[in-house]
């Protein structure tokens, strides 16, 4: 990863520091009514992180102890720890045979009658099949928060991933398509009353300046981090662009590579947008440890499943074998470096360097 910084974002977070509230102030405002029309959705909230904005969206629509909330174990492990902190029990199905995302028919069958919601995860920026969400969350009453928090921009169907569920959350973390600067995050929604309460959830549970509705957090963005957010919106297009052409090159240099899986091939009904680029691979570690010897750095998203972190083992007795596609995954899966700043000629080098070692 390489976040972008450039003068005009640096000149908007000095103004905004010079002239505006330090917190909520109007570049707040803008900026979440900017994220709000580029997702098609009519509301968004910023929030501290993706984290938060993900909490704040399961306790916006009254999550309860004992609810189950279910969703992937192969993901970053706030998705599952926001529904524990919003006070319910993430329970997990495991992603489909041929991907990386969560898998509409193994969800299915763990519904009971406590779940209440289903939290599909758009992985490595590549949409999740969101149709077969909402007809599930249809047929059996539950809500859908999509985690877009790797798939700022992403499409699904020509519309943008945060449009489909009754809630997205987004992270602005500095490796994710776009960042502000910082920690920082965005819900949006399409329904008033789940929007106000987030706005009060984030901001201390209030209802006026000096009255509370809920016990809410201090979980705002900083007017400083939207004024950079709002210049990073503008170049996430062109950035997501890159991205893409990047896939497109690294999937024409290693077409054949022997032992090396690429990632699906990009579906009629999807536009990822490449947070990471992701190969599969048995010789996994030796292939990492031959390009970072050669200076290129590599990253395994992620190396244990959910299920399988100790808090999770110790909380819910989860134990090895009960999701194996993404136990299986766990062991293979090699993110290559991929950012808009990079040359063909970096690509390239990467891409040889993939060769080599599968070679040998
Ligand atoms: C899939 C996913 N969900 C949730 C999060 C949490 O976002 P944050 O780090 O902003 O809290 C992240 C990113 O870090 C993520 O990649």
């Amino acid at each position: 990863m390489r976040p972008i910084v450039d003068q005009e974002m640096i000149d908007a977070a000095v103004h905004s520091l010079q002239n505006e509230k330090l917190v909520m102030g109007e570049s707040v405002l803008k900026f979440e009514e900017e994220f709000a029309r580029y997702c098609s959705t009519r509301y968004a909230v910023s929030t501290g992180s993706g984290t938060a904005a993900l909490q704040i969206a399961l306790q916006s629509i009254g999550i309860r102890p004992n609810d189950e909330v279910l969703t992937t174990p192969f993901s970053f492990f706030a998705t599952s720890n926001a529904v524990i902190h919003a006070g319910g029990e993430p329970r997990f199905a495991d992603v489909e045979d041929d991907g990386f995302n969560l898998d509409p028919a193994k969800t299915a069958e763990k519904i009971t009658s406590r779940t209440r919601a289903v939290i599909p995860v758009h992985l490595y920026g590549e949409p999740a099949r969101m149709d077969e969400f909402l007809d599930l969350a249809r047929d059996k009453g539950l809500s859908i928060i999509e985690d877009a928090c790797q798939a700022h921009g992403a499409e699904y169907k020509g519309k943008k991933v945060g449009s489909f569920g009754d809630i997205a959350c987004f992270s602005f973390y500095s490796s994710k398509n776009m960042t502000v600067g910082g920690d920082g995050g965005m819900l949006v929604t399409n329904t008033e009353e789940i929007a106000d309460a987030a706005r009060s959830f984030r901001d201390c549970g209030r209802a006026s300046k000096y009255t509370m509705s809920r016990v809410g957090y201090t979980s705002r963005l900083n007017t400083v981090n939207a004024a950079i957010g709002r210049v990073q919106l503008k170049r996430l297009e062109s950035w997501n662009k890159a991205r893409r052409g990047l896939a497109n090159l690294y999937r024409r240099t290693l077409q054949g590579t022997k032992g090396v899986a690429l990632p699906p091939d990009e579906a009629d009904n999807k536009s990822p947008v490449y947070h990471l680029f992701v190969v599969r691979s048995d010789q996994r570690d030796q292939l990492a440890d031959h390009i970072e010897k050669n200076g290129v750095e590599a990253a395994i998203h992620y190396p244990v499943p959910i299920h399988l972190q100790a808090p999770y083992v110790a909380k819910y007795g989860y134990s090895k074998g009960m999701f194996p596609v993404s136990e299986r995954l766990a062991g293979q899966v090699l993110s290559l470096p991929i950012h808009p700043a990079m040359t063909e000629e970096e690509l390239r080098t990467v891409s040889s360097l993939v060769r080599e070692s599968t070679a040998g």
